[in-house]
């Protein structure tokens, strides 16, 4: 690890594995990244990037550099550390999907050699590490090796290291936030911290891969409880004529025991939405109800009904019924000045607002055309802001910092501004919630 000379391999080319790759790269590392999608593997092998924060120049600086991506398990074998940033969604029943990562471990472990470092950095719930990927990795090789557990145990060093990104904000970089390691033994915890401490200025051990994995979901949950919080807060200092923002922003001004969380139109991103669910599920088999988590998921959960019923008042001051009415959305992101749609609450509320009869567009310029997901068919375009004085109501889901919210208010005939968007504009056309 210190002459840069360990090969490193990275699991998944998204959000996470990429820019990581980059990282380690830009540290004078030689890496693979490997991915199932032939696309993603095609794209940066010819030095292109389907990340729009991620520029082209970056990839093809990397593959000056030794960078090279992958469909190939066989590859494996010649990696000194393997980093797994697979995804880790909830399914149908909005129960655990660890599907990507037991495909990953199952389609490594016949490729992995003794003295390997594997990495899991998906988010999962505390007990994965030991309870699924070092047992798939014990039995799946066919050389027989043994997950290292005590000092002087030879074979594979296995460890959980949680990812900590927080895409769009540039106020830390990356190589600022501290890296969590927590290994199924000291050596693996020692390799990890040497590999980590190449990019990341603190790495903090932890005694196991559960203590790793529990960081990660506090830290998640934590957010998820607070936004909850404010969400539900926010609706009584509506019926009460108070305006919540200015309630935080002089909150704020505690120097101590008290950080500022804002209220919006509901959770979204791969992570809060989904992340505690994955505590609430393992919590049962140890008999235990983790009553925070559910209801701060049930007040996040109704915030876009909340968001049509809004507009729907608002709607209801200009005589109109939602059904018939043009409604623009804006914003498909689920967080300011990002390209990520996952689990956003423009989606629930576009869904919501059509199944009431509305007819409804968005415009987001980080997506010109969306098509379906797993939880959606959109099939839409982004319809351009200088027809907004066309539809019966805008209303503001992402707060996208190219938007000029002073021309949308003076343009629109009503504006529901569901992030304090149009904060210090004065209009009766907008619907603050
Ligand atoms: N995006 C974030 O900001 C963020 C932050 C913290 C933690 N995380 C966690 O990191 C993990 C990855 O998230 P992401 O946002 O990068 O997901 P992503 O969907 O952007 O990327 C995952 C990649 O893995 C690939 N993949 C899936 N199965 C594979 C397999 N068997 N072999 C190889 N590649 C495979 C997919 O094609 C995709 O390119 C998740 O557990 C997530 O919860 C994400």
């Amino acid at each position: 690890m210190e002459t840069r000379e360990a090969r490193i391999g990275i699991i998944g080319m998204g959000y996470v594995g990429l820019p990581l790759a980059l990282l380690f790269s830009g540290e004078g590392f030689r890496v693979t990244g490997f991915d199932i999608a032939a696309d993603k593997v095609e794209m940066l092998n010819s030095g292109r990037s389907y990340i729009v924060r991620i520029p082209p120049e970056a990839i093809e600086q990397a593959r000056k550099a030794g960078f090279s991506a992958t469909a190939d398990y066989g590859e494996i074998a010649s990696m000194d550390a393997v980093i797994i940033c697979v995804p880790t969604p909830l399914d149908d029943h909005r129960e655990p999907d660890l599907s990507f990562v037991v495909g990953t471990v199952k389609s490594i472990a016949p490729h992995i050699h003794e003295d390997q470092l594997i990495v899991l950095e998906s988010t999962t719930y505390p007990g994965t590490t030991e309870e699924i990927v070092a047992p798939l990795l014990e039995s799946g090789n066919p050389a027989g090796l043994k997950v290292t557990r005590k000092p002087g145990d030879r074979g594979v060093h296995v460890v959980f290291s949680p990812e900590r990104e927080d895409p769009g904000n540039d106020s830390i970089s990356r190589n600022d936030i501290p890296k969590v390691v927590g290994g199924c033994s000291t050596a693996a915890v020692e390799l990890a911290a040497a590999m980590y401490s190449a990019i990341f200025r603190r790495v903090v051990q932890v005694s196991s891969p559960s203590v790793a994995e529990m960081t990660k979901l506090l830290e998640n949950i934590y957010r998820c409880v607070n936004i909850a919080l404010v969400n539900e807060l926010k609706q009584l200092c509506m019926r009460m004529g108070i305006d919540i923002h200015e309630v935080i922003a002089a909150a704020k001004t505690k120097p101590f025991g008290f950080q500022p969380f804002y209220p919006g139109p509901g959770l979204g991103g791969h992570c809060i939405p989904i992340d505690p669910f994955y505590l609430s599920w393992k919590a049962r088999e140890f008999d235990f109800r983790t009553r925070f988590i559910e209801l701060a998921g049930e007040v996040n959960a109704h915030m876009p009904y909340f968001v049509v019923e809004q507009l729907a008042a608002g709607l209801n001051e200009h005589s109109k019924p939602i059904k018939g009415s043009r409604i623009l959305v804006l914003g498909l992101a689920y967080k300011r000045d990002i390209d990520d749609l996952r689990e956003s609450p423009s989606l629930t509320i576009i869904e919501l607002l059509r199944e009431r009869g509305a007819i409804v567009e968005y415009n987001d310029p980080y997506f010109r055309q969306v098509g379906q997901g797993r939880h959606y068919a959109l099939n839409m375009t982004s319809t351009p802001l200088d027809s907004i004085g066309s539809f019966d109501a805008v209303v503001i889901v992402t707060d996208h910092s190219s938007y000029d919210y002073a021309a949308i208010v003076r343009d629109a005939r009503l504006v529901v501004d569901t992030r304090n968007a149009t904060k210090g504009i004065d209009s009766p056309k907008i619907v603050r919630c």
